[in-house]
């Protein structure tokens, strides 16, 4: 699975999001270490606290098909011509499966992207004790 294919995998699940409230579409794929592959988009609630983000939609798909998955690199993109990077609470959910050297592909609209490693952006992740 290249980046190319899943940015466009991502790409596709953001055209489902459900966004009345926003307007703000953003899509994430996730490859596995096991080589399956999960999306997700963001999904919106009116009650706004209660809206989950594509990379938790994506990542929470993944561990309920599979129960345990560690994630080798997921790739995130939206409306914006600029890189998007998942919010705070989807880095603290990201670290409960995967290692800092998970590659976050960050893409623009355009399908340009650039890579950042997870432990970069989310250092001495606080996981289980
Ligand atoms: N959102 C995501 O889905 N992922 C991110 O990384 C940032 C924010 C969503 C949540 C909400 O539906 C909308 O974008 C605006 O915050």
């Amino acid at each position: 699975m290249t980046n190319e294919e899943l940015i466009a995998i991502a790409k596709e699940a953001a055209q489902r999001a459900h966004v009345p409230y926003s307007k703000f579409r953003v899509g994430a794929a996730l490859l596995t270490a096991g080589g399956k592959v999960y999306s997700g988009c963001n999904v919106e609630i009116a009650s706004y606290g209660a809206t989950n983000c594509a990379e938790r939609t994506a990542v929470f798909k993944a561990v309920s098909e599979e129960g345990r998955i560690r994630i080798a690199k997921i790739a995130i993109i939206s409306d914006l011509s600029d890189f998007i990077y998942p919010c705070g609470i989807c880095r603290q959910v990201l670290a409960e499966f995967a290692d800092d050297d998970m590659e976050v592909i960050a893409a623009a609209s355009d399908g340009r992207y650039e890579i950042r490693r997870f432990g970069e952006l989310l250092p001495n992740a606080f996981r289980s004790f």
